[in-house]
């Protein structure tokens, strides 16, 4: 698919998330993370999930397996969605990055940038009644602000429409597990919106 410049920002104008899908594994946008990577990291989950779970960027268990949150912190992500009585399979889980940054640092700004209109038309194409961002670097790239997750969560923001709730990292979770309850406050609140009863 072609990309389209609309307004300063690229925006990919994939007509299915199997095109998308295509387009992003054959993506050279930051030269380091092309020659690095084992594999992009794409989605998995239902294509017309009501709720989407975003994290920061696939680490080595990702890039092995081209699957989204499957090593430690992915396992507990699957708890904590199963917590809330739905599946791995009807909700969608992504990240901010398809590619694994070396050594899982941070995202630089350009990556980010660069990677940003493949996950803006990946919304645009699941269309999700809402989103919750795993971790600050989600929430401060989907957002586009610098507060921190502590101020983040407990509220609901607005992504172009969608819903977004915001949480700690599951990675984070793992090594403050005294967070946890926060969390669960989180996906209580998120649930109750959704309409989904515990
Ligand atoms: N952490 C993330 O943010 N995303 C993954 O896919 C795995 C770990």
């Amino acid at each position: 698919a072609q990309e389209a410049d609309t307004g300063g920002e690229k925006v990919s104008s994939a007509a299915t998330l199997e095109v998308l899908q295509t387009e992003v594994a054959g993506c050279t946008l930051c030269d380091e993370l092309a020659s690095t990577r084992t594999q992009t990291v794409f989605g998995v989950g239902s294509p017309s999930a009501r709720l989407c779970f975003m994290g920061e960027a696939p680490g080595a268990d990702e890039d092995r397996t081209g699957i989204p949150f499957v090593g430690r912190a992915g396992q507990l992500l699957t708890k904590i969605i199963e917590a809330c009585t739905l599946t791995r399979d009807e909700v969608y889980i992504l990240n901010v990055l398809k590619c694994r940054p070396p050594g899982n640092r941070n995202p630089t700004p350009t990556e980010s940038a660069n990677c940003k209109q493949y996950l803006r038309r990946q919304l645009e194409l699941i269309e999700p009644e809402y989103i919750c961002c795993l971790g600050a670097v989600a929430a401060q790239n989907l957002l586009e602000t610098t507060e921190t997750i502590g101020r983040l969560r407990g509220r609901v923001h607005q992504y172009r429409g969608i819903n977004v709730v915001c949480t700690y990292h599951p990675a984070y979770l793992l090594r403050n597990p005294s967070a946890k309850k926060d969390c669960w406050d989180d996906m209580k609140m998120l649930m109750g919106l959704m309409g989904v009863k515990l």
